[in-house]
């Protein structure tokens, strides 16, 4: 019998890893008091809880103003139309991320134009992003994705170039810094989410950071069924709703705030650890360093699957063996976003669309989506050394195994091959 557990073997871990999310005591005393409060909601904007959270969130990005909604999608539809993203209008966001990057701009009635991502960083990458501006492109909307940033210092130039708008998505980025600068506050408008999986969280929630108080003021007025923002100079009259995060969640992000140094200073110390160990290992590669990341920030720990045999064991059954071994692990977490079964996006449905994204095909999105990146969720690096060591244990171990695996039957990759929208409830739940 193989020593693999996949195929029967025992597991490399069978502890559990730390669990997530994470609270304090305070945490308990917040919530009580805005129970009695009997003030759950977000209105009047900003409420207490919300204006405190969204002040220091603010600061520590080095932006001066900061405004809380209710998720990160909606972060980023507020962004988008507070930087005037109108119909039809084009915005450039990477294939390779979540599904609300690009649904965002469908929402905001813009039309977003995917290009590929970087091989070493899987964040936008630049030269694609330009061949993919046209007359009617109006903004850039770059994700920082998982435990690297976007090469800002050229998207800036490239924004200012052409004129564009440019909006981080920092849903995985809380806390990072690129040459000294806080994620989101490097372009014109950076958006959060605070979603259960992220590196702080309310179970719901998100934010967005600004240092331009007419794009400020936009947004108090749009998450606020467009009453008057509260500086009111620029008495700008927009369509709003209520987009209002509620007292409850702010609460509960305080304390996500008051931890967040220190859990942020364990995931990139234990993450320098695995990519240490991982260097050592035949046939896995870790993501380069990325000198100008100034503050690291890793909402999932990603490396690349390159077997010296490339298509004898395919990516999604090394995961599962990986995950067999007690390793909490996936390769599919994302799909390029034109392929996802949940992108219903039609000219049918969206009206801005002229035609629909079958001819659209960005090569680096789609290798690192279906043959090479593996994604171990932050949790994994917030315990001790000896976890980061059972991690490279596990890949060595499958690595070493590589024969067994390649006899194997290529179906136990199982849940590990589907796409997110097949996927049980189950485990979906336990990765996102
Ligand atoms: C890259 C990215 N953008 C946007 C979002 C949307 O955030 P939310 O789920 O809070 O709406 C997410 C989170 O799932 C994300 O990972």
């Amino acid at each position: 019998m193989s020593e693999l557990a996949i195929l029967g073997g025992s597991p490399v871990r069978s502890r559990p890893f730390p669990v997530w999310p994470q609270y304090l005591p305070a945490d308990a005393q917040r919530l009580q008091q805005v129970l009695e409060s009997r003030h759950w909601g977000g209105y009047p904007v900003p409420s207490r809880y919300c204006g405190e959270f969204a002040s220091r969130f603010a600061e520590l990005h080095g932006a001066k103003y900061g405004l809380c909604l209710a998720n990160g999608t909606i972060a980023l539809v507020a962004a988008l139309q507070a930087a005037g993203i109108r119909f039809g209008d084009e915005v450039i966001v990477p294939a390779y991320t979540w599904d609300g990057t690009a649904t965002a701009v469908l929402f905001a009635g813009g039309v977003p134009i995917f290009a590929d991502v970087d091989p070493d960083t899987y964040c936008l990458d630049v030269e694609s992003a330009r061949k993919a501006i046209t007359p009617r492109t109006k903004a850039l909307l770059p994700v920082h994705l998982a435990m690297r940033f976007a090469d800002m210092d050229a998207l800036s130039d490239l924004a200012r170039e052409h004129g564009l708008k440019l909006i981080e998505d920092c849903a995985h980025a809380h806390g990072g810094q690129y040459r000294g600068k806080g994620a989101g506050a490097i372009g014109d408008l950076g958006c959060f989410s605070f979603q259960e999986s992220k590196l702080m969280t309310s179970g719901e929630g998100g934010m967005v950071i600004t240092s331009d108080l007419k794009y400020f003021e936009h947004l108090q007025s749009q998450v606020n069924c467009g009453r008057a923002s509260r500086t009111d100079e620029y008495q700008q009259r927009v369509l709003g709703a209520n987009y209002r995060m509620t007292e409850l969640q702010a609460a509960l992000l305080i304390g996500q705030l008051d931890m967040l140094p220190e859990l942020a200073a364990k995931r990139a110390r234990a993450a320098q650890r695995l990519s240490k160990a991982l260097s050592a290992i035949p046939g896995v590669r870790p993501l380069p360093p990325q000198p100008a990341i100034t503050r690291d920030t890793i909402y999932n720990y990603v490396f690349q699957y390159r077997p010296e045999r490339p298509g004898v064991v395919a990516r999604d059954l090394f995961v599962a063996a990986l995950d067999a071994e007690g390793i909490p692990s996936d390769g599919r977490f994302y799909e390029p976003v034109y392929r996802s079964d949940l992108f219903y996006a039609t000219p049918e449905n969206c009206p801005q669309l002229k035609t629909d994204y079958s001819g659209v095909k960005c090569a680096v999105s789609e290798r690192a989506a279906y043959e090479e990146a593996v994604w171990l969720p932050q949790f994994l690096l917030i315990g001790e050394d000896r976890d980061v060591d059972d991690i490279a244990a596990a890949v060595a171990k499958v690595m070493g195994n590589f024969n067994d695996l390649a006899s194997a039957d290529p179906s136990l990759a199982g849940v590990k091959a589907m796409s997110r929208a097949e996927r049980p409830n189950k485990e979906r739940a336990r990765n996102y």
